[in-house]
């Protein structure tokens, strides 16, 4: 019997829906794909709305208003008021433009050989280990060390940084309890005086030795005239720190994951290893790491569902446009040969995300060759699931190899 969608409220969700969104989602697609909550927001299930929203200008990521009912004056609000992904242009794009000569497919083909080393130094630690923690002992640890090297975060803090993120992102969790405020401000404020110390330091030796090409870019860099502020360094710098692992640590554990759960596509990925490549579009569609966006209409604007509105706050559901039976055929089922595979993971139109590139090719590189070392790769014990609805990734994977 399909589900009744008319009393679903996104600031009221429940566990169950972190755990499957997809009855839910599917229901609102096909019942309500323009769904309004209680407090006037959408909620937008729709592949053709979802990315209409992403490619129009007239939308707005400033989150100034919004933030402000949500969080009060305290340094959460601070970080994510300030942040490139949570602004409009000008300001959005002097930030983009200091770090994307960071990011460019030349600057990332150089970082292969480290992702390499990096990658055969853990499977070689898991292989000692037997069982391990997918999660802890390595799907985190590959992101983290290369965020942490762009950045040039020294070595002693790099294993607080999946702590800090996670406070800091579950914060935008639709319903937070004050405890995950309290939390998350002091993981703000904790992380931001790390970046200052590291901020004033290179900016006192600037010929200094140093890793961090993205951090020296931001102290550095200029766009037309215009220099970042200590505050808006420190801000950039979490939230780059943040979007480097997290995600992406979703995204690998999310891959192993659903191969754990599909044998069939997991053997075939073993059988033939170059289906890594469709294979990491097929797990980023299925279990994307970032499930919902959200975006201010500017102006009205007209979708295939209706029209908003100037002034409406929207949600975006990534997760339902990337099972869009209008655009995915068969689309609760894994076919790691999909071909094409046209999901919205990282978004489109001004904000796609800048790390698309490095996060595939650190997936490629991870999972291809976590699979092909290991044949007998297998779940060890429950598995838990982080507890935020925007985000979908693993707490605590546990797997052994032998
Ligand atoms: C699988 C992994 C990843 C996923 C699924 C992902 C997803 C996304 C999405 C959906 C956005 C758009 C947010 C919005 O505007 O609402 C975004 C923005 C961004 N991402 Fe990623 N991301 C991933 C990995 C990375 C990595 C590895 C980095 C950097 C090293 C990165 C850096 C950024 C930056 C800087 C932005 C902001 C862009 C802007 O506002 O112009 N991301 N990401």
């Amino acid at each position: 019997m399909a589900l009744d969608v008319t009393r679903f409220d996104l600031a009221s969700i429940g566990p169950e829906f972190i755990e499957d969104p997809h009855p839910t989602l599917h229901a609102l697609r096909a019942q309500d794909p323009l769904h309004r909550n209680v407090d006037g927001s959408v909620f937008l299930t729709r592949h053709a709305d979802v990315l209409k929203v992403y490619q129009s200008r007239d939308m707005l990521s400033d989150k100034t208003e919004e933030f402000g009912r949500k969080f009060g004056r305290c340094p959460l609000l601070t970080h994510h008021t300030t942040s490139l992904v949570f602004n409009d242009p000008p300001y959005h794009t002097v930030v983009r433009k200091l770090i994307s000569g960071a990011f460019t497919p030349r600057k990332l083909a150089e970082f292969e050989p480290l992702i390499d080393g990096i990658v055969d130094r853990l499977l070689d630690r898991v292989e000692e280990m037997g069982r391990f923690d997918l999660i802890e002992d390595f799907a985190k640890v590959l992101p983290t060390e290369i965020i942490s090297f762009m950045l040039g975060i020294p070595e002693a803090h790099r294993a607080q940084l999946r702590g800090y993120s996670l406070a800091i992102l579950g914060a935008l969790d639709p319903a937070v309890p004050p405890d995950k405020l309290a939390e998350g401000n002091r993981a703000v404020e904790e992380f931001g005086a790390i970046l200052g110390d590291l901020i004033d330091h290179r900016r006192a030796n600037p010929d200094g030795a140093h890793q961090g090409e993205v951090l020296d870019a931001l102290i550095f860099g200029e766009h037309e005239g215009r220099r970042l502020t200590r505050e808006e360094l420190i801000q950039n710098c979490i939230f780059l720190l943040n979007a480097g692992h997290e995600t992406t640590t979703s995204f690998v554990g999310n891959a192993i994951g659903l191969l754990l759960d599909h044998p069939d596509q997991h053997a075939l990925l073993r059988d033939d290893p170059d289906l890594i490549v469709p294979a990491i579009e097929e797990f980023l569609r299925l279990e994307s790491p970032l499930q919902i966006g959200n975006r201010l209409a500017g102006e009205a604007i007209e979708l295939a569902s209706g029209t908003l509105s100037q002034g409406t706050y929207i949600h975006t559901s990534i997760a339902a446009a990337n099972r869009d039976p209008e655009v995915f055929a068969d689309p609760d089922r894994m076919d790691i040969t999909r071909r094409p595979n046209r999901h919205l993971a990282f978004i489109t139109g001004i904000h796609v995300c800048l790390g698309a590139t490095l996060a595939r090719v650190e997936g490629r590189i991870a999972i291809g060759r976590l699979v092909r070392r290991f044949p007998a790769l297998a779940a060890d014990g429950p598995a838990a699931r982080v507890p935020l609805a925007r985000f979908r990734g693993y707490a605590s994977l546990p797997v052994r190899v032998t």
